[in-house]
């Protein structure tokens, strides 16, 4: 049978010039450039990135991504196929391990993921929302990528480090800005001149900021019994004694603020972006919120009874999943699709071009929640069509606390204000580079009267 096989060098694809590869190409176009690549060579083809990521084996569709996901997970490491993203997520983070030792590191973080830990995050999101919103309706044109951005960042240093102090929290929302950017930088050397030098110190101040919170609380007696999310990952023992050092759980932290930020902002800026040019879902969703809460204030029990904001959101992931790629690294050579993939080669599969395919979504680059509703339910027919929160072992954690967070978002905008968003859809759709175009967009909110029957204020209300 291994006969048969072809070599994995055979798959389709262009891959450029010996030592550059499609590195220039990758790099400057990201997402358009693996869209180019799939409809130039189908659903299994190849790249190289000599230095980066050498070879690499692409593959799409939700076959894919079961075997990346689930099949193939005792041969593919996230570890190696994540080693981009050392700069910040060191091998102590979940996310950048595998096999038991994985297993251990997930139950240890269950508890800050549990349902009822996720209630608790409901009140400090609840305010961080509303006080951050509270003048988008005075100040004009708002670059929204960047405002959703600073939103997301104070939610996630409130609820995973505990900090209250505003300067805390923008102190620390800077240097993991400085950190996050800093991935960018092409010489790895850890120096105050280059880039990744400026992001490894900003690494070492959070860590040692963290640090010092856990030992002021060890001080004052707080740790032991305290519920909040440092104490539950200091605490936490499993049934074989395991236990994280607190160098583990402040680097469990670091990937908890990098995984929940980013990744809830820019959904979020084209879940705007494209109900901020549908008045229809804008009215839908307004007409479901007063159904359900009337003018009441949120809680968390009206935002499980919202089934269509439900289907707007997944539609956002479907079409502007944020996490376009998910890469693993081959351990030992692998059979797929008729192809050996040997052990070294990175083997990624692509949320955005699975959501797009046509055999699976009807009309892929229309937005259109619908789609996820009862009879239709177009992700229900095959496993895997969905994957914005990946799959498997390594499936997003944070999925529920994401979720919540999105429509405390979006209900708060609904009842305060009307928007528009610029460039429009018709200016840009469809959108096959997200993560680049994210930052173009621009909002403006206009505040919403609710004794005129929710009439915007101003707009002949
Ligand atoms: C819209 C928001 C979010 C999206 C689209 C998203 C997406 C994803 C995806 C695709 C993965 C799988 C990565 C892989 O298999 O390589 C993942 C994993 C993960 N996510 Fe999220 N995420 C979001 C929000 C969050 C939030 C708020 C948290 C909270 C800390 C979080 C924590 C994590 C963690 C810890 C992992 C690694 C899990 C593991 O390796 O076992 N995510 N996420």
């Amino acid at each position: 049978m291994t006969n048969k096989l072809k070599s994995a060098e055979m798959m389709p694809g262009n891959i450029g010039l010996p030592l550059i590869g499609n590195t220039i190409d990758a790099l400057s176009k990201q997402e358009l450039f693996y869209w180019q690549q799939h409809q130039k060579y189908g659903n299994a083809f190849k790249v190289a990135m000599p230095g980066l990521f050498d070879r690499i084996a692409c593959l799409i569709g939700p076959e894919a991504n079961r075997f990346v996901l689930k099949d193939g997970v005792d041969k593919l490491s996230s570890r190696l196929g994540n080693k981009f993203l050392e700069p910040i997520l060191t091998t102590d983070t979940v996310l950048r391990q595998d096999g038991a030792e994985h297993r251990t590191s997930r139950k240890l973080i269950l508890p800050v993921f549990h349902q009822q830990a996720i209630a608790a995050y409901f009140d400090t999101i609840q305010s961080v929302v509303t006080e951050v919103m509270t003048d988008w309706g005075e100040r004009g044109t708002i670059d929204l990528s960047a405002e959703l951005h600073k939103l997301t960042l104070i939610i996630v240093v409130k609820i995973f480090l505990g900090s209250e102090k505003t300067s805390e929290i923008q102190q620390v929302s800077e240097w993991f800005t400085i950190l996050v950017d800093s991935l960018n930088g092409v010489v790895k050397w850890d120096n105050p001149l280059t880039l990744h030098g400026r992001g490894q110190t900003a690494r070492r101040k959070i860590s040692d900021y963290v640090r010092q919170v856990i030992r002021e609380r060890a001080a004052r007696g707080d740790l032991e019994q305290s519920t909040d999310v440092l104490s539950l990952l200091l605490n936490t023992v499993d049934e074989d004694g395991n236990k994280f050092t607190e160098t583990q759980v402040i680097n469990q932290a670091i990937g908890f603020l990098f995984a929940g930020h980013d990744t809830t902002s820019s959904l979020m800026s084209w879940l705007l972006f494209e109900l901020g040019n549908s008045p229809e879902w804008r009215q839908r969703l307004r007409d479901e919120q007063q159904q359900v809460m009337g003018n009441e204030p949120i809680s968390i029990t009206h935002l499980r009874q919202l089934p269509q904001m439900t289907n707007v959101i997944k539609e956002g992931e479907r079409m502007y999943p944020p996490a376009f790629i998910i890469c693993r690294m081959a351990t030992a050579d692998i059979e797929y699709a008729g192809y050996l993939i040997p052990a070294g080669w990175y083997v990624c599969i692509f949320t955005m071009l699975t959501h797009r395919l046509p055999e699976i979504y009807q009309k892929p680059d229309s937005f259109d929640p619908d789609r996820f509703a009862p009879i239709r339910e177009e992700d229900q027919q095959q496993p895997y069509s969905l994957i914005g929160f990946g799959g498997g072992v390594h499936s997003c954690i944070g999925v529920e606390l994401a979720k919540m967070e999105m429509k405390i978002i979006l209900s708060t905008l609904l009842q305060k204000y009307d928007w528009t968003v610029t460039p429009t859809t018709e200016e840009i759709a469809p959108v096959r580079r997200p993560f680049t175009m994210q930052k173009q967009l621009k909002a403006t909110f206009v505040p919403i009267n609710p004794l005129h029957g929710g009439v915007p204020v101003g707009w002949g209300g």
